[in-house]
Order: structure tokens, then sequence, then C-alpha cells
């Protein structure tokens, strides 16, 4: 097995577990219980992964940081539950089991969603109190509030919520995925930067490979929606067709939206030329994010 597959496992395991031990016991409430759900189902922790792996190509140690790369989790898991909600995607699976609104009704599911979007920023607080890096953790909730923000996440769903049965152009299309996806793919990797104290540079550079990795991956995950399998995404396949939503492969079809995709990549690899330190893990993981079957 190459040498990244068992750096994603190794770190997914460090994640999970430090994601659990965040979270309130079972069995305290409802809607405690609803966000162990979410979390417990899994997910491939790509953007706490990203955040340790920026933190450590930039010399920091990565176990400072844990309390922050599950933040981005828990914003990310949050996201998934309110997007699966009959009110938005209206989605009854995911990662493999009934989405959250399913399995606990939607005001708990509404709930839960919020409560991990509180406990984020927590655990963000967190990182500075205990590594004494408060002006760090400022800075980080800034980027994360507004990468998952109206300027951001939230903005990025209402135009993907608005564009439903529309026919929109190849910017606009890119612009909701940069929102709805880039933007939190963005502050994942910025926040590692950020606590390892990466200058103005790396931090411009590190935001434009970011931003290309980002979009690519939505391009991908609405490529996947096509091509993919329920049983191997864990969650509804054909579901944008169903929903009319204006994707990069329903306007140009599949095969121009993976060459968008490869050329997304490509830009992303060449900027990271320029950073003065060995960028080969982030390099690498760019590759399993935009090459990935689920
Ligand atoms: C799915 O994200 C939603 C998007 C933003 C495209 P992931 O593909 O990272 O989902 P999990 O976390 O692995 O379930
Ligand atoms: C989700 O995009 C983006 C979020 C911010 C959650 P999608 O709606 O395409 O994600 P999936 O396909 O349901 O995972
Ligand atoms: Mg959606
Ligand atoms: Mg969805
Ligand atoms: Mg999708």
């Amino acid at each position: 097995m190459p040498e990244i597959d068992d750096y994603l496992l190794e770190k997914k395991k460090l994640i999970d577990q430090a994601l659990l031990e965040c979270l309130p016991p079972a069995g305290a409430s409802k809607v405690g219980d609803a966000m162990r759900y979410s979390i417990a189902a899994g997910g491939k922790r790509l953007r706490p992964i990203l955040c340790l792996a920026a933190a450590s190509v930039l010399g920091s140690p990565e176990m400072e940081i844990l309390d922050v790369a599950c933040s981005l989790e828990l914003v990310h898991t949050y996201s998934l539950i309110h997007d699966d909600l009959p009110a938005m995607d209206d989605s009854d699976l995911r990662r493999g089991i009934a989405s959250c609104h399913v399995a606990f009704g939607e005001a708990i599911a509404v709930l839960a969603g919020d409560g991990l979007l509180t406990l984020a920023f927590e655990k963000v607080a967190r990182y500075g109190i205990k590594n004494n890096r408060a002006e760090q953790a400022a800075l980080i909730a800034i980027e994360i509030a507004q990468a998952a923000g109206l300027n951001g996440m939230i903005g990025g769903q209402e135009l993907d919520l608005t564009a439903e049965g529309k026919t929109l152009s190849l910017p606009e299309i890119e612009r909701i995925a940069a929102l709805k996806t880039g933007a939190l793919i963005t502050a994942s990797i910025m926040s590692g930067a950020i606590a390892a104290g990466a200058g103005k540079h790396e931090l411009a550079t590190l935001n434009s490979f970011a931003a290309s990795i980002g979009k690519a991956f939505q391009i991908v995950d609405d490529l996947l929606d096509q091509k993919g399998t329920a049983a191997e995404l864990g969650k509804p396949v054909d579901a944008d067709q169903q929903r009319a939503k204006a994707t990069l492969p329903a306007l140009i079809g599949a095969e121009a939206a993976q060459d968008r995709a490869d050329l997304l990549y490509q830009e992303a690899l060449s900027k990271l030329d320029t950073i003065n330190s060995d960028t080969g893990l982030l390099s690498e993981l760019a590759y399993r994010l935009v090459y990935r079957n689920k």
C-alpha cells in the first residue's frame, strides 16, 4: 500500500478518536446522541487531515492543532446534516446510514447541526488556551467563520439551492463550488498554516493551491453522483439530476468536467513550487482528493 494511504488511515484514526472524545457522552440527550451518530458514521476526514498536513509541512507539531483539525470536521459534519434536510437536498442516506433527520427527526437534526457548529468554535478557543496561542486561535476562528459563513459555505449553499432547475454559466457554477465546498477546504489548509506561523507568501500560495483543489473536489463529487454507486459513496446517486442541480457535469458533460478537474489539479500543484519546504505531502493529498472514487 502506498505510504500516503498509510498516512490517511493513521490520521483518520487519530481524528476519529479525538472527535468522539469531544462529544457529549452517549445517552445524555437526544441532540447529543444525534451529534455522535453523524460524527461516528465516519467520512473521509479530509478537512482535518489537510489541516494537520499543512501544519506538518511547515514544521509544526500536529498534536498541537488536533483541536483545530477536529473543529473543521465538526463544521463539515454539521453542514452535511443540514444539507440533507428535506428543506435542502432532502437526502435520506449519509455516510452509509440513515441521514440524521431520518434517524432522529428534523428538529433534533437541526439542533445537532447547530450543536456541532457551536462546538467547533469552542475547540478553536481551547487550542489557543492549551497551547498559549491566543492570537493564532483568533486568526483561525476568523478564517473558519468566514469560510463557513455567508461569504463562504452558507452563501454557496444558498446559491446552490436557488440554482436548482436553472442553467448557469460555467463561472457561476464554479463560484458555487468555490463557496459551498472550496471555502472550508481552503480554511482547513489555512488554519494548519496559520498555526505553523506561515509567512505572507506561504499563506497566499497555500490559499490559491487550496482554492483550486477545493473547486476540483466539488466537481468530482458531482461526477461521482453520476457514475458512482450508493454502496461505495454511502449516499444516494443521481441525486443532482433528480433535483436539477446546476453542476458542471450537467452543463458540459462528464468528460469535459473531468478535464476541468484535471486542469484545476495541475494548476494547484504548480503553485506549490514556490514554497520553500517539502510540500510532497500536500501534493499527494491533492491527488487523493481529486482522483477518488468515494
Ligand atoms: C461531501 O464531502 C460534501 C461535499 C462538500 C462535496 P465529503 O466527500 O468530504 O464527505 P465525507 O466527509 O467523506 O462524508
Ligand atoms: C454539499 O454539496 C456542500 C456542503 C456544504 C454540504 P452536495 O449537496 O453536493 O454534497 P452531497 O453530495 O450531498 O454530499
Ligand atoms: Mg447540497
Ligand atoms: Mg447534498
Ligand atoms: Mg453532491
